[in-house]
């Protein structure tokens, strides 16, 4: 989804605007814009359609601009209705032009407002709910603009983060939100906001998470909160090492760099949470859980989130004995909900504000059941309508389809289910040697980091299809989907995924030649029926890539190979994923595709 980023300071706005859209460009839009203001009242904006590094160019040759801009908005504009054309990009601007609106999000009612304000003779000339958001301001506006906006706010329906600028009061940026997330950072001498808390790391150390329909007045770099009319005053929050600026070091690409960094991503989920000495689990918030009388566990989650749990609910029944419903976010919402108070509702979301899961949790939440949010970026919104929660601490995550956080989603889910069974009698001793096997499986991880060569040369040949079966069995399901979604993100071929036994039942109609079959067959993971399986297919003369653990091989019944290390039963999903996500990146890479910035997607999804 788009974001804003904007700020309140004595200096030149121009530099930090720009660095603000270009370290979050990723995020996905269509068009952006930046707009300053002078103590003055005098007026900068440059706008861009499609490509922000188009409008980076446009402000540096701008020479009109100078160097007295105390207040500047910067917005990446991903269009939710009507056209992505320059009249459509914000701000937009009232009819007497005193008011300029800039907004994330969508005003579901935007055709009754609108229809008011054309019988009052106002006319329009976008097509965009923002602009009649700026006109409704100026047909509230009685003097008071702090009155005006919470009057404004009890008109709009749905969900908003929205800035207002009043040429008039030049030095003054007003704010507030509805659903659409909005963090307020300060600094010694400056004030900023953005819809995406990575925004502000680099410049500020401590941040306001806003409140739906709170107010936020900027000036001279100081902030007041508002809620209904009245001053308030709350405690800000630190920005912890957490909060890392992506950067891609020396990787062609954030997808390289957050690949490598998957192994560490093990150890830093774990670390305060697992001690590897005594091999114990330290978690607290795991601990207060096991006070809770849970029976089963319902999972809601989206995308690659969504393929995480499946395989934790094999986890929850086969170390806790615990049954685990698994539901799709967008689908749980129109459901019948059952609710169970002996369940724990589990909501996992990497950006923590996937419309859908944000939309679950209230659900859950209304009828007082236990939530249990595992989201990666601190702050967010799901972890803080959770009851409960806990952070993947996979650090910043820039790459539209995840990879790394991933590993901390499985990683929390596993402790979880080792918690749990701890609790139903799992012996110490199974714990003890998982503990010992997660330490290990970071070493074998990083050496999988070294092996692209072979990955290179299949993905030369491999690129030339442009259809895939992913085959798995058992719980290899979750990691033959998450690594077939990988390849439809970055390569844009078609992939799906089949449980091998199945294929017989009517897929196996689609093995032919150029169909090549990926099969996931490793040896704790019903190796020998796999390979039963996989003999159908040759005999289709189809190509096969197995990827099987080292020295386990069938040679007569693949084309190609790629080994993984062994590992037990319950950690076969994590090994096949770095060798699996770098096969997708080289086709991705083959077939000239922008690998950080994959077409149609968006880092957030935050509509329904
Ligand atoms: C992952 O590769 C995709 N980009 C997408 O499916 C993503 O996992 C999904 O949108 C859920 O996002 P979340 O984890 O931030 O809720
Ligand atoms: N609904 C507004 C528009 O279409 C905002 C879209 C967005 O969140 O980028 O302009």
């Amino acid at each position: 989804m788009c974001w804003i980023f904007a700020y309140n300071w004595n200096k030149n706005s121009i530099p930090f605007l720009v660095e603000g859209l270009t370290n979050l460009e990723y995020r996905g839009y269509d068009s952006a814009w930046v707009f300053w203001i002078t103590k003055g009242g005098k007026i900068f904006l440059e706008k861009a359609v499609w490509k922000v590094s188009n409008l980076a160019g446009k402000v540096e040759l701008n020479k009109n601009k100078d160097k007295d801009y105390n207040s500047g908005i910067a917005h990446t504009r991903w269009a939710t209705h009507w056209g992505v054309t320059e009249k459509n990009t914000h701000p937009h601007y009232s009819s007497n032009k005193r008011f300029f609106v800039v907004h994330n999000w969508i005003i579901e009612n935007y055709a009754e407002l609108k229809k008011d304000l054309i019988k009052k003779w106002y006319e329009f000339y976008s097509e965009t709910d923002t602009e009649i958001i700026a006109k409704l301001i100026e047909d509230l506006f009685d003097w008071n603009l702090i009155e005006t906006i919470s009057k404004l706010t009890q008109k709009l329906v749905w969900a908003y983060a929205l800035g207002i600028i009043d040429t008039e009061n030049p030095d003054v940026l007003i704010w507030t939100k509805f659903w659409s997330p909005m963090i307020l950072g300060i600094d010694t001498q400056a004030c900023f906001l953005s819809s995406d808390i990575n925004a502000l790391s680099q410049n500020c150390k401590e941040f306001f998470i806003l409140e739906d329909k709170e107010i936020v007045v900027l000036k001279n770099w100081k902030h007041k909160i508002f809620s209904l009319w009245k001053e308030i005053f709350r405690n800000s929050e630190k920005i912890t090492e957490d909060f890392q600026i992506a950067t891609k070091w020396d990787f062609e690409t954030f997808t390289e760099k957050e690949i490598y960094e998957a192994p560490e991503v093990l150890l830093n989920c774990l670390k305060w949470r697992i001690n590897f000495e005594n091999k114990t689990i330290t978690n607290e918030t795991l601990a207060e859980l096991w006070e809770l009388d849970i029976e089963r566990i319902e999972i809601i989650a989206s995308g690659s989130s969504y393929f995480a749990w499946v395989t934790s609910s094999y986890w929850f029944r086969e170390l806790a004995w615990m049954p685990c419903l698994v539901t799709i976010s967008s689908e749980f919402l129109y459901d019948t909900f059952l609710p169970n108070k002996k369940t724990l509702y589990v909501f996992i979301s990497q950006s923590g504000e996937t419309a859908d899961v944000r939309e679950s949790v209230r659900i859950v939440k209304e009828k007082w059941w236990i939530t249990f949010g595992l989201v990666n970026v601190v702050g967010s919104t799901v972890a803080r309508m959770c009851d409960y929660w806990l952070y993947t601490h996979s650090w910043i995550e820039i790459w539209v389809a995840s990879t790394k956080n991933i590993i901390g989603q499985l990683w929390v889910l596993l402790l979880m289910s080792l918690s749990f069974g701890k609790k139903r009698n799992l012996q110490i001793s199974k714990i003890r040697e998982i503990i010992w096997e997660i330490w290990e499986l970071n070493i074998l991880m990083k050496s999988q980091l070294w092996n692209t060569k072979n990955i290179k040369k299949l993905a030369k040949k491999y690129s030339k299809y442009k259809n895939f079966f992913f085959l798995w069995r058992n719980l290899l399901y979750w990691t033959a989907e998450e690594c077939s979604l990988k390849l439809k993100e970055l390569t844009y071929l078609h992939s799906e995924c089949y449980s091998t036994w199945e294929l017989k039942h009517g897929p196996l109609a689609l093995v032919w030649p150029d169909f090549p079959c990926i099969a996931l067959n490793l040896k704790w993971v019903l190796k020998s029926k796999t390979v039963s399986n996989i003999k159908e297919v040759k005999a289709r003369n189809t190509t096969v890539l197995w990827v099987v653990t080292k020295w386990d091989k069938n040679e007569e019944l693949y084309d190609d190979i790629i080994e993984v290390p062994e590992v037990s039963h319950i950690l076969a999903p994590f090994i096949p994923l770095i060798p699996m996500w770098s096969f997708a990146v080289e086709i991705a890479k083959e077939l000239w595709k922008d690998v950080d910035k994959p077409q149609n997607l968006a880092k957030s999804v935050t509509v329904e």
